[in-house]
Parts: C-alpha cells; structure tokens; sequence
C-alpha cells in the first residue's frame, strides 16, 4: 500500500515520540532548569539565629538577585523554587495555605512579584497527602483551594509531594490536583512525586504519569554525597527499560536535584554528576548557596555544551548503554544524528584510567566519519575520526568524559592530517 507523504510524517512522528501525550499545558517542553532549596537549606525555620540559611522570602530574593548578577540567568536556570516548611501551620479562615507570617512578612504574591521582576519565575511546593513531610499542611481535600491560591499569587510551578497519602489514591490525588492547576487557567509546571510513592507497592503506570505531570520523582532523595549520586544513577540504570520511553518535550524524569557546589562531592564526581543529569534529560534544579559557590563549580554549572546536550530539541533521554571493566557507558540521542557520549569511571581506586573510544557501541555512526568534541573533563576539538581510530580517553576515578559526536556522511577530502593529529 502507498502511503501518503502526510501519512508517512505522521507515522514516523508516531514511532519518535514517548510512549503516550505529554501533560498538554505547553510547558517543560525542554527539562526545566532553575533552583530548588531542599537540598541545601531544608527545613531551616531559624531566622533568629541564622537569618541567611533559614527558609524565608529574604532566601529566594538574594538567590534571584544573584541568578540575574551572576550570568545564572542568562545560562538558561530560570524557575526559583520553594521546597516544604514555607507555610504556616494553620490555614487562614477561608481555608487557604498562608505563608509563615513572620519568615514570608511580604507573603507569597510579592515575592512572586519580585522574583517576576527579575524576569525569573517561582516555583511552591505542596503535598497530595493530609501533611507535607516535614508535617506541615497537606492538600487533600484542598487541590482546588490550593491550586487557585497560587494561581493567585502569580506562582509559575507546584512540586507536589506524596507524603501522608494512602498509595491507593496517589493517581487519583496527583491526577486531579493536575486537573485542578489547569483549571486555574494559569501556566503552573506541574513536577510530581507519584512513582516513587507509588513503587514500593506497584509498577507505576508511567502513560497515566506523563499524561499528568511535567516532570516526575522516582526514587530517593538526593544527598550531598558520591553514594548518593551512584544510587540514583544505579536505579535509572536498572529501570531503564520502564522509564526512558516515558521522557520526552512536556514530561521528563526526575532523578532529583543537583548539588554541584556544595560540600560532599570532588570535583571530577561534580563533572559526573552534571553529565549525566545532561544525559538523562533530567530537570536541571540546583541546590545549593548561589551567593557563596566556587568558580570551578559555577563554570561546571554554567557550561553551555552540557546545557546544550540537557536541552537539545529532539527531547530524549538517554540511557546506560553498556558497562565494562568497571567503566559505564552513558548515550543520549541528540538533534541532527549526533551522539552525546558520557563514560564514567566507577573505579574508585588508583589514578586516571584509560578508555578507548571503540568500545563506544554508538561509534558505529563514525562509518565512514564523525566529528568528535570532548567537553569533559577539558574541553578540546578531537576533529574527524573513523571506526578505526584510537581515541583514548583518561577519566579520573568517579571522573566522567562527556563527548558530542556528529557523523559525517561524505568522507573528507584529506581525513588523515586530521586524523593522526587527534589519535592518541
Ligand atoms: C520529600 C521530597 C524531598 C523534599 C522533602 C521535603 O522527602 O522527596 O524532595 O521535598 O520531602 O520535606
């Protein structure tokens, strides 16, 4: 049978796109990026003592004003997000979840103001359940009333927690919470935490997830440590077959925030980390001290190719393609055939160790060229290469080297200047 050029587009846009819809309210259509304070400031309430570090509105606008000063901004982080412990413990006498009086004086419209005025957008955190985790007040029996209150206050996202929630009303908690957002008739990203509630009971229905939310937890809370990290990476990795399919523009899985800047990781585990949050198309929040981070930190935050790689326009996550000699071989699809390649060194022992390019299984693109760009741990032009060539890559113990790689269709006139000036 023939099949019409119409037909035929649709079909292989049928074939590219995630399993199911997305969440139809236009947003995350790329991972979001922004800040999120959880990891790094908790449920801090104590502003006598440390007015800096403490959950309050003065927080989110000095981290505004530094994501504008500091080129944050302009790198593309745009959301400034509130995590538990903002409200107060009661609701007000109309029933609405109130600000903590004396943390939030302004409330929460004005910082949305104030956070709008610097041309970034604030993000609130609420809880499906009867309590959020740090037992604050929940939203069951509230999503409506809660929706329109932030819709009110110009919020531009909800993360929606899963405590304190019977796991059998999880679908219909987060589903109507969503129907509750879109009602509001204002744009809110919706990131959810339905899955990991949801797993230590049943497989998550991952169609129904992307249906609903924007971006979606399903697993553990990230930590300030390497270990932590391994886990998240070790539970995508073993369940990538469910939950790749599921990413794509408006609907992304979440393997938690990044903490590059903070206390716990080296700097080469910091690189791993940035890499392979590129990788796994994952939201790119941070969290941790705008205002007091190191440069090499900031640098790796701010680097435009691993940010290209998370935000490419073909929107599909990658995953762990193979594994050898204690090395793990990351690869994401990218726009225009090309390849973003991250190897990662899971020897945490001895120096830098040595791989060698061929192992690759997407370099069979390089037939019968590719062009190569290591952007991690250096950047440097590794220009045309071929199946053959013997690019060797030194990777720091619990180090990543992140790669792009675009293939040539027509071999170059004169490929071997090039490529004996890049073969290791
Ligand atoms: C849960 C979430 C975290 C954070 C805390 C707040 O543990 O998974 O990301 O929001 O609650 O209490």
């Amino acid at each position: 049978m023939k099949m019409s050029r119409g037909a035929f587009l649709l079909a292989v846009a049928c074939l590219m796109s995630p399993t199911g819809e997305g969440l139809d309210n236009g947003l995350a259509l790329k991972p979001t990026m922004g800040w999120l304070h959880w990891e790094r400031f908790m449920c801090n309430t104590d502003c006598d003592t440390q007015p800096d570090n403490c959950i309050s509105e003065r927080l989110y606008m000095q981290m505004a004003d530094v994501m504008v000063k500091e080129g944050w901004k302009d790198a593309g982080y745009e959301y400034v997000c509130i995590d538990d412990c903002w409200p107060s413990r009661q609701r007000d006498a109309q029933g609405r979840l109130q600000a903590d009086p004396k943390r939030f004086p302004g409330g929460i419209k004005k910082l949305a103001d104030y956070v709008h005025s610097k041309g970034l957008k604030l993000g609130i955190y609420a809880d499906v359940g009867k309590n959020t985790c740090a037992g604050y007040p929940g939203s069951l029996g509230h999503y409506e009333t809660d929706a329109q209150t932030f819709a009110d206050w110009g919020v531009d996202l909800l993360k929606f927690d899963g405590c304190f929630m019977d796991w059998k009303l999880l679908g219909d908690g987060y589903t109507n919470m969503s129907k509750a957002l879109n009602k509001t008739g204002r744009s809110i990203l919706y990131s959810c935490e339905w899955p990991l509630y949801e797993w230590p009971f049943q497989k998550p229905n991952y169609t129904a997830i992307r249906e609903t939310c924007n971006h979606w937890r399903n697993f553990d809370d990230v930590f300030d440590s390497w270990s932590s990290i391994k886990s998240i990476l070790d539970w995508t990795a073993s369940h990538q077959d469910t939950i790749v399919p599921s990413a794509g523009p408006g609907g992304w899985n979440d393997p938690d925030m990044l903490v590059i800047g903070n206390f716990g990781l080296s700097h080469a585990q910091q690189e791993s980390q940035m890499a392979l949050w590129a990788i796994m198309a994952a939201p790119l929040l941070m969290s941790n001290d705008l205002r007091d981070i190191c440069p090499r930190s900031k640098k790796l935050l701010q680097n435009k190719l691993i940010i290209d790689i998370s935000q490419d326009p073909l929107g599909k996550q990658g995953h762990l393609s193979a594994k050898l000699d204690s090395f793990e071989v990351w690869e994401r699809p990218l726009s225009k055939r090309r390849l973003a390649v991250a190897v990662l060194n899971k020897q945490e022992i001895g120096g830098p160790r040595i791989f060698s390019i061929r192992f690759v299984p997407g370099w069979k693109i390089c037939d019968p060229q590719c062009n190569v760009t290591q952007i991690l741990p250096q950047y440097k032009e590794m220009g045309v290469q071929t199946l053959q060539s013997k690019v060797l890559l030194y990777i720091d113990p619990s180090g990543t080297a992140l790669l792009t790689v675009t293939p040539l269709s027509s071999p170059l006139k004169n490929p071997h200047k090039l490529y004996w000036k890049h073969a290791v």
